[in-house]
């Protein structure tokens, strides 16, 4: 069965059509008004989302030789997600589903994260790996559909704590490709950052005081005009330093998690914008070589960003299970946990 999706939750305006795991088209827009503010504004977010989403599914559905005659469903991510983002996606979906007499599948935009690295060789019980701006969070998959979240982060999520690292720095947002490049040119043991959660690792992630802690250095080396201070390759010190201890703080957790499972875990499966550092994951192929275990990334880096061929996927294994949306009912839901039905 076809089925064409909508991803409207955050930055990304997202339409794809699939079939199962094939990918018949898939159209993203990230949306560039939020760069001068450094992070993301709802209200613009939800304004652009309005402006060009019509457009993109038709494009979706061009590329895809598709119309609404062969299209067997419409799914959309309701949640979790900025409240009024979602809402545009949710609109569309239904209102093309109603007016295409079609069924409605409401997705989890996790969910659709932790499917997009599936491949047919993973066994379950495995576990995911979902990095990225909004979320930071190991979930055991016992298999499709049926998740548990094990760690997620009490306050600043792994990709954020990345753009507003970069953002001392100077670098332009989205902070962590522009981070990862700088950090590949530096040394990483060259300023002492502290562990987040020291002594009390495994159960939760804390960005927010390796922040601070990182605010506070580069002013220390920069000056009482810090980032601007810098020479070149200070920043390039610093920014390595940085990226190096986000990423011992995610892999130190995984490994605890992994090695204290009782299950036998054999393979992971990783998701979400952060996903595409390839530094991050030199440092997960160590764990992967000592664990024996699989490691599974989607197919290309613009399968690790958010996109509607991940929430199309998911879609597919729920349309295989009945589990269908009321469209009168279908509502965005801003906080809908992975783990919660
Ligand atoms: O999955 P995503 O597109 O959206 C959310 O659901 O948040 O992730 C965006 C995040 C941003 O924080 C961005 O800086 C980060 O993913 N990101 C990266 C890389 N590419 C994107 N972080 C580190 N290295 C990268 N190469
Ligand atoms: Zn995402």
């Amino acid at each position: 069965m076809l089925i064409l999706a909508i991803e409207t939750s955050c930055d990304e305006t997202a339409a794809a059509v699939v079939e199962d795991t094939k990918v018949l088209s898939s159209i993203k827009w990230t949306q560039e008004i939020h760069s001068q503010w450094g992070g993301i504004v709802p209200s613009l977010a939800k304004r652009d989302h309005e402006a060009r989403i019509e457009s993109i599914i038709n494009q979706a559905l061009a590329d895809a030789k598709s119309t609404k005659d062969n299209i067997g469903a419409v799914a959309v991510t309701v949640g979790p997600g900025l409240a009024i983002a979602l809402e545009v996606g949710i609109k569309w979906a239904k209102k093309l589903a109603q007016e295409w007499h079609k069924p409605l599948i409401g997705i989890n935009h996790i969910e659709g994260h932790i499917l997009s690295s599936l491949t047919p060789e993973v066994r379950f019980p495995c576990m995911a790996l979902v990095v990225s701006g909004g979320h930071t969070q190991i979930i055991r998959v016992d298999e499709i559909g049926k998740y548990k979240i094990l760690a997620q982060s009490l306050d600043d999520d792994i990709g954020e704590a990345l753009d507003k690292g970069a953002r001392m720095l100077g670098l332009p947002y989205p902070g962590g490709p522009a981070l990862e490049k700088l950090a590949a040119q530096g040394d990483p043991k060259k300023y002492k950052l502290p562990l987040p959660m020291a002594g009390r690792e495994g159960r939760a992630f804390s960005y927010s005081g390796l922040k601070t802690a990182f605010y506070r250095l580069i002013n220390q080396v920069g000056g009482p005009s810090a980032s601007s201070g810098l020479s070149a390759d200070q920043k390039a010190d610093l920014a390595s330093s940085y990226q190096a201890m986000v990423f011992k703080h995610l892999v130190r957790t995984l490994r605890l998690i992994i090695n204290n499972s009782e299950l036998a875990i054999r393979d992971l499966l990783a998701g979400g914008g952060v996903a595409a550092n390839m530094k991050l994951r030199e440092e997960i192929k160590k764990l992967s070589d000592e664990a024996g275990l699989n490691v599974h990334y989607p197919a290309n880096l613009m399968l690790c960003t958010d996109n509607a061929v991940m929430v199309g996927i998911a879609a597919g294994f729920k349309a295989a299970r009945g589990e269908f949306a009321d469209p009168e009912k279908i509502d965005r839901l801003p906080r809908w946990r992975v783990d919660e039905k």
